[in-house]
């Protein structure tokens, strides 16, 4: 059966490609933001996994207010990168893997959450920034899958259901018949607010004590709605549902093996955290 090796949480931020293509890995403002990765590349060198589960929200660019699924999963041979955000960096395309995403499709389906398949998906910086700071000479090594969670358009899913959908997405990879070894990266907050009076919100308290409460008590932030984590972490930094569905696929022990903690980088309190999964 296939087996889940870890998971990782990381925070996006478009500033973060334009960092990366002008080299500013080692610029004191950048530093202790790219710190935090090369332990987690190790890791990847050494745990090879084959197939990466990319939990990410998309922010407008292939769902808009139109149509907004609250959840929706990738089923598309390729994925490209059509965000806007600093001009369309030339990023080579992703590997896309069919059978998993209708494997992963149908067992989600089966176990009631009734995700939306997409054959054709373009992904934004939420999507292809971790993938770069994992892999930085972007020869991706992974086939890739995108499950989406709406964070943009009211309503949006529950902290308690999101570990859910994790949970069931761990169940979908090991009843995978296939030797696949697959990580689960979630991408978003930690706090940050974008917009209105409270632009620039940052509760360092709160996300540690998220980041503490992956590691042995997941459901902590499952006590909170989804109106309290806006109030708590910022309208943007409830993208930290993707920590909760990527912590949720972890099916064995876990052990934190990393995790790194700065603020600001743009506006957004960032984190990292690497969770391996043990059988
Ligand atoms: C920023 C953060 C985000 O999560 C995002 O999607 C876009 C911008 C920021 O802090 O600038
Ligand atoms: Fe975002």
């Amino acid at each position: 059966m296939a087996k889940i090796v870890g998971a990782i949480t990381t925070s996006h931020v478009p500033a973060i490609g334009r960092a990366i293509d002008k080299g500013l890995q080692d610029d004191p403002y950048w530093k202790p933001f790219f710190d935090g990765f090369p332990p987690v590349r190790d890791w990847l060198a050494k745990v090879r996994p084959s197939v990466a589960v990319v939990v990410y929200n998309d922010h407008g660019l292939n769902f808009f207010l139109d149509k907004m699924p609250t959840f929706a999963v990738g089923a598309a041979p390729e994925y490209r990168n059509a965000d806007e955000g600093w001009g369309i960096p030339t990023l080579p395309p992703f590997k896309g893997d069919p059978a998993l995403s209708w494997h992963l499709i149908e067992s989600l389906v089966a176990d009631e959450f009734d995700v939306v398949t997409c054959q054709e998906m373009l992904v934004d910086h939420a999507f292809t920034l971790p993938m770069a700071l994992l892999w930085p000479d972007q020869r991706w090594p992974v086939r890739t899958i995108p499950v989406c969670v709406n964070t943009v358009q009211a309503p949006l899913p529950s902290a308690s259901r999101c570990y859910r959908l994790g949970e069931a997405i761990g169940r979908a990879i090991e009843s995978w018949d296939t030797e696949e070894r697959v990580v689960v990266i979630g991408t978003g907050g930690l706090s940050h607010q974008l917009d209105g009076t409270r632009a620039g919100h940052i509760n360092k308290e709160f996300d540690r004590k998220f980041m503490d409460s992956l590691v042995d008590d997941p459901k902590w932030a499952t006590q909170y709605s989804t109106l309290d984590l806006v109030e708590l972490v910022g309208t943007q930094g409830i993208e930290l549902l993707m920590w909760l569905v990527a912590r949720g696929a972890l099916t064995g022990k876990v052990d934190k093996l990393h995790s790194n903690y700065h603020i600001p980088i743009s506006n957004t309190a960032s984190g990292l955290m690497l969770l391996e999964n043990r059988d």
